[in-house]
């Protein structure tokens, strides 16, 4: 089709103020799913078909370098803070405040206790303070009361509830008539069944394969519900697996008395409370027990952990070298595969993938930092950032193209000339698309094709 210049201009207008327009006012929609434990290499071991087409749709970060210690909770939260284990105060999946004189524990879901979870606030609370709404399933904290706040939509945690309708439910939010802008979905697997069998058992092939297809089956739904054009989809993980070994078992009981000290976290970084005054006793015991286990005093954990500031780090920790499992006695919880390493180990860490609007497409990135998740979240969702450990800059390459300058001025609300100048570019925006539709109108010219978002099928709740 030929447009006469007078046509040429109206549409050139009419774009560049829409474009100006949306990216002020609409904020990107963000979906983030965590699919516990998947090692970054899984896509290489084991067939993956859907991941692989998201690579080529979207980027693709190789490695993500994860928090000290490599459990779920610790790194659930880092995501959604930006923060350190020892700065957002969740530095395990079992523990012990010895200020507030209480217990947190994963296994049990004793996870309930506000004061664990108030050290930060998570992403969907500012979100929800900037007037969004966030939706939540299933993701670590997102049921807890966090300084009397949650998340605008969430499910209290059940493992029992299937991905298909956690999915069901996140659509839901963001087709409602009060839409949701962030979405986060956490799914088990390949954690739970990696923990059984260890990830190089030739059964992982199968687990791996599910997974692929939860993530076919997300994207089908975001297709039919017309979300995928729409909202940023960021597939990423907690932590890796390594295999273990009932050859490379190291059993503190050997090495110190049980009744010295509490086992307050388990393998493969296991945190040691000595009861009162027997602190250097068990030290000394263990120090030198075992050449596949290092043992510190909380006041010399390396630096590059950013594991010591906090009360609920314990006087002593023990952790193990990949693929060793530290236990009390043989009696006590052997796992095939465990994670909970160094996290400077390549096996602790998970991959991230990105698609949307927002993202440049069939682009390799070697290696980020979890911490730096949170930083690149806010500015999608258009919020700012709590103070974090995590930095914008080093994942900017990630993104389709840079705010305009004015834009990125635009986080100083006080700024009248900035407000004025938004609220000018609208009006002329919108000025302008009236005159062009108009004007098409008359002209019987084909409107511009605008895609129809699909309606979404009624939800059947289970
Ligand atoms: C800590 O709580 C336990 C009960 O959970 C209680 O037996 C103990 O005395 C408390 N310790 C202190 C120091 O308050
Ligand atoms: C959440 O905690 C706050 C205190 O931070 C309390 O006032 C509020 O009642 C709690 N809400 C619920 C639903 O338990
Ligand atoms: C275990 O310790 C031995 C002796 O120091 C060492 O050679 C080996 O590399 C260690 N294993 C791991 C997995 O680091
Ligand atoms: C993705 O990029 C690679 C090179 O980096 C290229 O060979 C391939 O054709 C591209 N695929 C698509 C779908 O653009
Ligand atoms: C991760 O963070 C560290 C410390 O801030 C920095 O030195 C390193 O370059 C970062 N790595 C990547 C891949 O951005
Ligand atoms: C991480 O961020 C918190 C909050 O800004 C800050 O207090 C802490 O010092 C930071 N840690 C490092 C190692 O920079
Ligand atoms: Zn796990």
């Amino acid at each position: 089709m030929v447009l006469n210049p007078y046509k040429k201009f109206f549409t050139l207008c009419t774009l560049t103020f829409t474009v100006t327009f949306c990216l002020q006012l609409d904020p990107s929609e963000v979906l983030l799913v965590s699919f516990d434990g998947f090692r970054w290499d899984y896509i290489y071991k084991f067939p993956t078909l859907n991941f692989h087409r998201l690579i080529e749709d979207g980027v693709y970060v190789k490695q993500v370098s994860n928090v000290f210690i490599t459990k779920t909770y610790p790194n659930h939260y880092s995501m959604v803070t930006g923060l350190y284990a020892e700065n957002h105060g969740i530095v395990a999946n079992e523990m012990y405040d010895p200020v507030l004189n209480k217990t947190f524990s994963m296994d049990t879901l004793d996870i309930y206790d506000s004061e664990f979870w108030e050290e930060a606030v998570p992403i969907w609370i500012t979100n929800q303070n900037e007037g969004h709404k966030s939706g939540v399933a299933m993701w670590p904290g997102s049921d807890v009361n966090i300084s009397g706040v949650y998340p605008s939509f969430y499910l209290p945690y059940n493992e029992l509830v299937s991905f298909e309708y956690r999915v069901a439910k996140l659509i839901e939010w963001f087709t409602s008539n009060e839409p949701i802008n962030l979405g986060l979905l956490y799914w088990e697997e390949p954690d739970d069944s990696a923990h059984l069998l260890g990830p190089d058992n030739p059964f992982m092939s199968k687990v791996i394969k599910e997974v692929d297809e939860k993530l076919g089956y997300l994207v089908a739904e975001m297709k039919k519900a017309g979300l995928w054009d729409t909202v940023n989809l960021i597939v990423t993980s907690d932590h890796g697996m390594e295999q273990c070994s009932s050859d490379r078992v190291i059993e503190l009981d050997n090495y110190v008395d049980e009744n010295l000290y509490t086992l307050v976290d388990r393998s493969p970084t296991v945190a040691i409370l000595p009861k009162e005054g027997k602190l250097e006793d068990v030290y000394e015991a263990l120090a030198n027990a075992h050449p596949n286990m290092t043992v510190y005093k909380k006041e010399d954990i390396p630096e590059r952990f950013h594991y010591i500031h906090n009360s609920r780090i314990q006087p002593i920790l023990a952790v193990a070298d990949l693929g060793w499992t530290i236990l009390q006695s043989r009696s006590g919880g052997y796992l095939e595969g465990n994670h909970g390493y160094d996290n400077t180990e390549p096996n602790m860490h998970p991959l991230l993938l990105a698609h949307g609007p927002a993202f440049k497409r069939n682009v390799t990135k070697e290696a980020m930092n979890l911490t730096d998740l949170y930083p690149l979240l806010c500015h999608l969702l258009d919020i700012q950032p709590l103070p974090n450990n995590g930095s914008l800059s080093q994942v900017q390459d990630l993104l389709a193209s840079t705010d305009p300058p004015f834009l990125s001025n635009y986080v100083d609300p006080e700024s009248y000339a900035s407000f004025v100048g938004v609220f000018l570019g609208s009006v002329l925006a919108l000025a302008f698309l009236l005159i062009f539709i108009k004007h098409v109108t008359r002209s019987q010219m084909s409107a511009p094709e605008v895609e129809h978002p699909e309606i979404t099928q009624p939800l059947l709740d289970v």
